[in-house]
């Protein structure tokens, strides 16, 4: 167990991207326990861009040095995916709290080895499984846990985006990514679906490319992709329940304002719910002889507990974010693992690595134990 570190926590961006610039930095500044001290990238211009918006005057290509300076407490890793792991390794080797984007790995045999690296070096370990945080999901997860929707039998997830046809850059080839919609996408959705309704004992998968991508943004010519832009799965849960998910980037016309269409549902014996991205502070929710009806989140769930956040400022889709910072710092202070830890990351790559075996042997795939 780590020990509780005072505040404040001095947090380095390793990787000063979109995702740090959308959900990281934002979720520092409104935590008072946290302090941005540094940011790394490989991108010279880009650093120094964020020098000056991030209001730094230490930023550095290197992230070795990151990891062993002795004035950093704890490091975001927010690169592409086929850096997680060396990031990860000196990290822990310092000893420094991480809390790493998904998916963790290429591929959960890399993914096992962040975690047992995390795990031997007792520090804070986290994987940024966002919509666990959405005020919504975090309201479905209670009415499950209280009984309100009985035994849970079908677990539904939709997730659609309308993303233009140009190159994803590193994210659309193999080697950076590992794999496309499915650990872009889908990964997410494997994590909640687990973290509601238990392990997944059998699934079915399967995956598609359409897209070819083989023209920037700026109108260059690079190579085509060679990642699925559609993943789906069937699954059986221990419990005995069981789920689909599908997931796309090529859902021409499921703009909603940037956000896309996510939908996601349990099927209960004595009622259903449903969490909307787009809405995430209400769930529908619907009994037999009902149709669903929208019904808000309570207060107490619309933030984590004890967080300054204001709930009701900025764009509830965007603004929930904010708090896999806030999870993390406590976990930092208070001297406990962060939920959801490495090891969730590791069994939501278990469940992803599975779909594209399924895929390639066109059959179902009994899922292993996976034991710390
Ligand atoms: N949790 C979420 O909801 C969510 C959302 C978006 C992205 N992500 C994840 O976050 C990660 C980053 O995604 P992004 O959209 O910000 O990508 P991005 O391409 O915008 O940013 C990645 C940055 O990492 C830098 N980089 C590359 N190699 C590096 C290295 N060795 N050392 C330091 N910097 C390096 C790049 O220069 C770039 O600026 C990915 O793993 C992605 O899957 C998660």
């Amino acid at each position: 167990m780590p020990r509780p570190h005072q505040p404040p926590v001095r947090i380095a961006i390793v990787g000063a991207g979109a995702v740090s610039d959308y959900h990281h930095v934002p979720g520092i500044r409104v935590d008072p326990r946290a302090c941005l001290v540094a940011a790394c990238d490989s991108n010279e211009a880009l650093l120094q861009r964020r020098r000056d918006d991030w209001s730094l005057s230490y930023v550095t290509t290197d992230y070795e040095r990151i990891c062993a300076d002795p004035d950093i407490d704890a490091v975001v890793i927010a690169t592409p995916n086929c850096t997680h792991r060396p990031i990860a390794l000196a990290a822990a080797a310092h000893g420094k709290h991480i809390l790493c984007e998904k998916p963790l790995g290429l591929h959960a045999g890399e993914v096992r080895e962040m975690y047992q690296a995390a795990h031997a070096a007792d520090v804070v370990h986290m994987t940024a499984f966002t919509y666990r945080f959405a005020p919504s999901m975090r309201y479905m997860k209670h009415l499950l846990r209280t009984g309100a929707l009985g035994t849970p039998r079908h677990f539904r997830s939709q997730r659609f985006l309308d993303l233009p046809e140009t190159s994803w850059g590193w994210r659309q080839y193999k080697q950076q990514a590992g794999a496309g919609d499915l650990f872009d996408m889908t990964i997410h959705r494997i994590d909640f679906a687990m973290d509601l309704l238990g392990p997944l004992q059998r699934i079915c998968g399967a995956v598609a490319r359409f897209a070819p991508r083989t023209m920037t943004v700026d109108g260059q010519p690079c190579p085509p992709s060679d990642v699925d832009d559609w993943s789906s799965i069937i699954g059986e849960f221990t419990s005995g329940a069981v789920g689909v998910w599908e997931g796309t980037t090529l859902a021409k016309g499921y703009g909603l304002q940037g956000f896309g269409h996510e939908w996601a549902e349990i099927n209960g014996s004595e009622g259903s719910a449903v969490y909307r991205l787009h809405e995430p502070h209400t769930l529908l929710v619907g009994r037999t002889g009902q149709d669903l009806a929208p019904v808000f989140v309570p207060e107490e769930f619309l933030r984590p507990e004890g967080s300054p956040r204001d709930p009701h400022a900025g764009v509830p889709a965007t603004v929930f974010r904010y708090d896999l910072i806030w999870e993390f710092v406590s976990a930092i202070t208070q001297g406990r693992p962060a939920i959801p830890s490495f090891f969730d990351g590791l069994r939501a790559q278990v469940i992803a690595d599975a779909v594209l075996q399924s895929h390639h042997q066109q059959t179902w795939i009994d899922i292993p134990d996976t034991a710390p």
